[in-house]
């Protein structure tokens, strides 16, 4: 076979979160797969990091009263353990702020520079006049422009869906100081992008030859769609690919960009920069030739495993960032789904946003996640989801029921009766049924269909117990004319078990370990799927392989996510915040509010939010506007009603309508949808409300 060179990574993880199942879903998929060409006799290196720059992390950094160096740092050691604990085999678990990653995006920024691939514009952005820096969209918040929703993020409104620039918030505020933001002129580097729409029409569609002879294309069906969305041309022909704006204005946490003072590398350049970083830092630990790998004409492989959000950065970004500085660009970029939790988006309040750490804290066996998780993976896009009951009875009927137990029905009489020897088994029916389907599952591992190949596997698992029950050893055992056949049937099994431990190794690496252990052999290949155990290879003791889930062990581990995040919450983080920040009894009682009576409400010409009321305070008669208009199609129904509304306002001037001399009190539900606040009967215009 063709020995083929690999370089495989998964998206690297911001630095300023904890690692959640979410994230393990991708790295345990791709650990799968390095396992497995490991196992094939290839030669392949798994890089990753922590992805340490922007904003985000600084005013992490910040809040914390650290500095981000420290902050990364910290993160480092965490996110490191976390994965390690679910035995992820990095090759090499690196950072983006490292002096590799700052060399190789300088180098990248300059030969794209060099090939006219990066322009100087000035733009207007939002910026904080308090805390003097540029806002980006996330830390710009304000009432959604569509439906009115207050608090929404610059970017979109998680009420009502709508997507709009920061500049479009109503009465915006910098979600870092509350400062109101201005506009502000600034310089900022593009990579032309729309350049390279012929290249990366090549590119997307494309495939490459691998070494072995098989053909890879170079992203999903589904992805593949999604770009020729992107790569669409209007009616003139010309690209509809925009330009992307990859430099920041200082304060930034990043590296600075070359003679350019005060500018630094947008997050997003360096991250997938990172994957070099990684592997180069790699390559000097193992005196490997980084430009066997990365330079234009590389004959090795290169795999992107990256979850479908980030689909845009390395279908597009990334291939033409790579082309454009003489790189070479990804072999693959392998995109998964979301993880979902009991069918709903993981949710803190829920105890289903699940920390990793959570996991390994309550004592749950990480490979119970690695086979669940695996057991649900394909290779097309799709969400996929984490049923709790589910994955209790799944994990217990396959694992510990079809096939830890093979092993632990046979150990016992081999090692009591023939003290731990084995026969030779290689003509046995049952173990050709189980090595006839080694390539099959091999070609399942590589295609990345692990559902499909999990459940081969455990078809033949099942083989294997209709095949103890049939031979009923604990009966042959009490006969002592059957010893021969006892002996026959124990080591079938026996290699049965070495067999199927094969086929599951790249999900259950620990398990695997353990097992081998017991057989006596070394670390398994996949080549140990095709040969059975000579006669008289001795076996050790068997202890046992795996417990089963508890219920309580899965309640416990919701439980104590709630309680996490209970502790950890903070009004920025959730989105629909219940309880506003406290207000004192005296600035309540600043606030004036009356009861009025509706004199008359109408439609406001060219308007399609607001309404126009005219009010009886009793003391005196005023106007006011209220946006209430998509509430209320019609404004005649509310006369004569009563209503409250605030009255010690300064009067504010509603754009061309006119003047409003106060504000009516209506209730926002979660969606944005405004429904006025009535009074009972007996409340007279001019009473005072509180
Ligand atoms: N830092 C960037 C990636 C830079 S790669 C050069 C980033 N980080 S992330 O921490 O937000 O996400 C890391 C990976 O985890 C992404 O591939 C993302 O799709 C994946 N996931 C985050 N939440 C997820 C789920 N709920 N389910 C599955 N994968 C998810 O993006
Ligand atoms: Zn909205």
């Amino acid at each position: 076979m063709t020995k083929r060179k690999i370089l495989v990574t998964s998206a690297l993880p911001y630095a300023n979160g904890a690692i959640h199942l979410g994230h393990m879903v991708e790295h345990i998929q791709t650990d799968i797969w390095v396992r497995f060409q490991k196992m094939r006799g290839h030669e392949c290196y798994y890089c990753c990091a922590d992805d340490t720059h922007g904003t985000p992390i600084m005013l992490a950094a910040e809040k914390q009263g650290i500095s981000p160096e420290e902050l990364i740092a910290k993160v480092h050691q965490e996110h490191i353990a976390d994965f390690s604990g679910f035995g992820i085999g990095y090759d090499n678990y690196y950072s983006t702020h490292s002096l590799e990653n700052r060399h190789f995006s300088e180098t990248i920024y300059q030969a794209l520079k060099a090939n006219n691939k990066i322009q100087s514009r000035n733009i207007q952005q939002l910026f904080d006049p308090e805390k003097q820096m540029f806002l980006p969209d996330r830390f710009v918040k304000g009432e959604c422009p569509k439906c009115h929703a207050k608090d929404q993020y610059g970017d979109n409104c998680e009420s009502c869906g709508a997507t709009y620039s920061p500049t479009e918030l109503i009465n915006p505020y910098s979600a870092v100081s509350g400062a109101t933001p201005v506009l502000k002129e600034t310089e900022h580097f593009f990579f032309k992008l729309s350049e390279c729409a012929d290249f990366l029409r090549d590119w997307t569609s494309g495939q490459t030859v691998l070494a072995n002879g098989q053909t890879q294309t170079h992203l999903q069906a589904q992805s593949l769609n999604k770009m020729n969305e992107w790569l669409g041309e209007d009616e003139e022909g010309n690209s509809t690919l925009s330009d992307w704006d990859i430099s920041r204005d200082a304060p930034y946490f990043g590296f600075q960009i070359p003679d350019a003072p005060n500018k630094y590398f947008y997050v997003w350049l360096d991250a997938p920069v990172g994957y070099m970083a990684s592997f180069q830092n790699l390559c000097t630990r193992l005196g490997l030739d980084f430009n066997e790998f990365f330079r234009a004409d590389s004959e090795t492989e290169m795999y992107h495993f990256i979850g479908k959000d980030i689909l845009y950065f390395h279908a597009l970004f990334w291939p033409a960032m790579l082309q454009f500085s003489g790189y070479r660009t990804p072999t693959g970029v392998f995109a998964h789904g979301f993880l979902t939790v009991d069918g709903q988006k993981m949710s803190k309040s829920r105890g289903t946003f699940i920390t990793a750490r959570s996991y390994l804290d309550g004592g749950l066996n990480p490979e119970w996640m690695r086979y669940y998780i695996a057991a649900k993976l394909n290779s097309r896009i799709e969400d996929i989801d984490l049923n709790l009951q589910d994955f209790i009875a799944r994990v217990n009927s396959d694992l510990v029921g079809k096939y830890v137990n093979i092993a632990a029905r046979a150990a016992g009489f081999i090692r009591k009766r023939f003290s731990g020897s084995l026969k030779a088994v290689e003509n046995s029916e049952l173990l050709q049924q189980l090595i006839a389907k080694s390539e099959t599952i091999a070609n399942d591992y590589e295609t990345r269909e692990y559902a499909k190949a999990l459940r081969e596997v455990m078809t033949l698992a099942d083989t294997v117990n209709e095949y103890v029950d049939a031979n009923k050893p604990w009966e042959l055992a009490k006969q002592a004319d059957q010893e021969t056949r006892l002996h026959q049937v124990c080591s079938e099994l026996i290699n049965a078990f070495k067999i199927l431990t094969v086929y599951l190794s790249p999900v259950l690496p620990k398990v695997a370990e353990h097992a081998a252990a017991f057989l006596n052999i070394n670390a398994l290949t996949w080549q140990d799927s095709t040969q059975t155990l000579p006669e008289n290879h001795q076996i050790n003791e068997y202890k046992h392989l795996m417990q089963r889930i508890e219920e309580k062990q899965v309640s416990d581990l919701v439980e104590a996510n709630k309680q996490s995040i209970q502790a950890a919450a903070t009004p920025e983080s959730s989105q629909y915040v219940p309880v506003s920040e406290q207000c004192s009894f005296d600035d309540f009682m600043k606030v004036d509010m009356r009861v009025a009576k509706v004199l008359n409400c109408e439609a406001v010409e060219g308007s399609t939010k607001l309404l126009k009321f005219s009010l009886d305070f009793g003391f005196e008669t005023r106007t006011i506007f209220s946006g209430i208009a998509a509430s209320y199609p019609n404004p005649a129904e509310l006369n004569g009603r009563y209503v409250i509304a605030v009255v010690n306002f300064a009067p504010r001037k509603m754009a061309k309508f006119g003047v409003s001399e106060g504000m009516i009190l209506s209730a926002a539900d979660k969606d944005g949808k405004l429904r006025l606040l009535d009074v009972h009967a007996g409340a007279q215009a001019g009473d005072k409300v509180g």
